[in-house]
């Protein structure tokens, strides 16, 4: 032993000393600024700020920006991230294939632990690393930059005092002064305002002239010509910017429709104003492939009273090769687990996604890093099931003694597998489509 290794193990026997009782030398190594900030930067701190934008409910109540906000929830976020209920992320499978994804790896939940452990110290300020810049700050609130134009409802709504649940569409048309000429749009971002009483919105865009069905309010996922659905925001719910080469047309004369969903305890008050805004990002690259929102839907079940494990599926089979951006999985309360499954035209299967803890308070749209290519003659099953039991009712407040079917309530239920996609022509056909795999 030369000299040089003599004095580091004698120093860290000082350590083990110093830490006594137990053997906790890691502990007094792991601090806030050098080894926690870097991982909240990273997978915390896009919710856990000071609200202000909080665009459909992703802004956590308690901000960890510094240590000295933080430093309180210690313990709290030791235990969220043993449990892996924070980040929240509620596929199981499959992994690695969605660019929204969260999660901490096993080593940075153990640091997170062995941290707060040691007592959750500081440490030196030196080693922190800058301050993240968020998009919203130096964009107006807009968090996927500058938009090209914004559209608004006509005029603002009055969610009135005595209103619990109510579902209403407003309608704004692109006129030429807003849009002059036919503009391929390659992203959109929601703003609901700044209430507590917007439980969800949706927006389609409407070809010039075509009709409206006056019921079109609560089925916005509905096929209706001449409708392309552009997304919906709900509480968990985030922007979305397509990868190049992919967008939506929006033509002049064309309509947006805002449809709204809002939710409250009726009383003197409560009512709110609610003016939300949608801002269009323009395609600078030539767009190829026109996206289609879409769902897999069933809305012709009845839910049997106090029946605790539901299924109820719907399918469709390809007519054409598709390119499969995303899934958001959409229904109420009484879900608790969602799939998604591919039928090759070989007879092979594919999970395409599992979420078995459904939890309706985190809308998630799962977002492929590299679009899915789904070949002609696959067949798509979603299903969802339910737990209509009295024990659930209580714990989540549902009527469960009742048949419950589809509807736009809270308290009803949905069953929409919305997906997002291209259809290729046969010239696009990739060589993959060949094999199917
Ligand atoms: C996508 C948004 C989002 C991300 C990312 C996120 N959180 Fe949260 N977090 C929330 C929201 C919203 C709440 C409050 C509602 C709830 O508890 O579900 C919350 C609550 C918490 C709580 C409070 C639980 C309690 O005791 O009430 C802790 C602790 C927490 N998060 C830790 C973390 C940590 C640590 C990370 C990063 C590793 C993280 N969160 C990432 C949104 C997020």
């Amino acid at each position: 032993m030369n000299l040089q290794r003599t004095l580091v193990a004698l120093f860290v026997l000082g350590m083990v000393a110093a830490a006594a009782p137990g053997y906790a030398q890691h502990d007094a190594e792991v601090t806030y600024y050098k080894d926690i900030l870097p991982i909240m930067q990273e997978n915390c701190q896009t919710c856990h700020r000071p609200s202000g934008y909080n665009i459909s409910g992703l802004i956590a109540p308690m901000s960890f920006m510094d240590y000295k906000e933080t430093r309180p929830w210690a313990r709290s976020i030791a235990r969220k991230v043993e449990s892996r209920e924070m980040p929240p992320w509620f596929a199981s499978a499959p992994q690695g294939v969605f660019e929204n994804e969260r999660g901490l790896t096993a080593a940075e939940i153990d640091t997170i632990v062995q941290w707060v452990d040691a007592g959750a110290p500081a440490g030196n300020m030196a080693d922190a690393p800058p301050a993240v810049q968020w998009a919203e700050d130096a964009n107006d609130g807009w968090s996927l930059g500058t938009p090209d134009f914004v559209v608004k409802m006509p005029e603002p709504y009055l969610v009135e005092d005595d209103i619990y649940d109510i579902n209403i569409t407003f309608y704004a048309e692109l006129t030429e002064d807003i849009l002059p000429e036919d503009t391929w749009v390659k992203g959109w971002e929601f703003r609901v305002g700044d209430n507590q009483v917007t439980h969800h919105m949706c927006s389609s865009v409407i070809e010039p002239g075509a009709f409206v069905p006056p019921d079109a309010v609560e089925d916005e996922g509905a096929d209706v010509a001449g409708r392309q659905l552009l997304s919906c925001v709900a509480e968990g719910g985030e922007a979305d910017m397509l990868p190049d080469g992919f967008g939506v047309l929006l033509k002049t004369g064309s309509s947006i429709s805002f449809n709204m969903h809002f939710h409250k305890e009726p009383a003197e008050g409560s009512a709110a104003w609610s003016d939300p805004q949608i801002a269009f990002f323009v395609a600078d690259e030539p767009v190829k492939h026109q996206v289609i929102n879409d769902t897999l839907s069933n809305r012709g079940f009845e839910i049997p009273p106090n029946h605790p494990n539901y299924r109820i599926g719907s399918s469709r089979v390809l007519d054409k090769d598709i390119l499969v951006l995303t899934y958001w999985p959409h229904a109420h309360l009484r879900a608790t687990a969602a799939r998604y499954v591919a039928h090759y035209p070989d007879g092979t299967e594919e999970l395409l996604l599992d979420v078995p803890h459904y939890d309706q308070s985190w809308q998630v749209t799962y977002k492929y890093k590299e679009p899915k290519l789904l070949p002609k003659g696959t067949r798509i099953d979603v299903d969802f099931w339910y737990d209509n039991s009295p024990e659930r009712a209580s714990r989540r407040g549902f009527d469960p003694n009742r048949f419950v079917g589809h509807g736009p309530r809270t308290d009803d239920e949905m069953s929409l597998g919305f997906i997002g996609y291209v259809e290729l022509d046969e010239s696009e056909a990739m060589p993959a489509a060949t094999n199917n795999n």
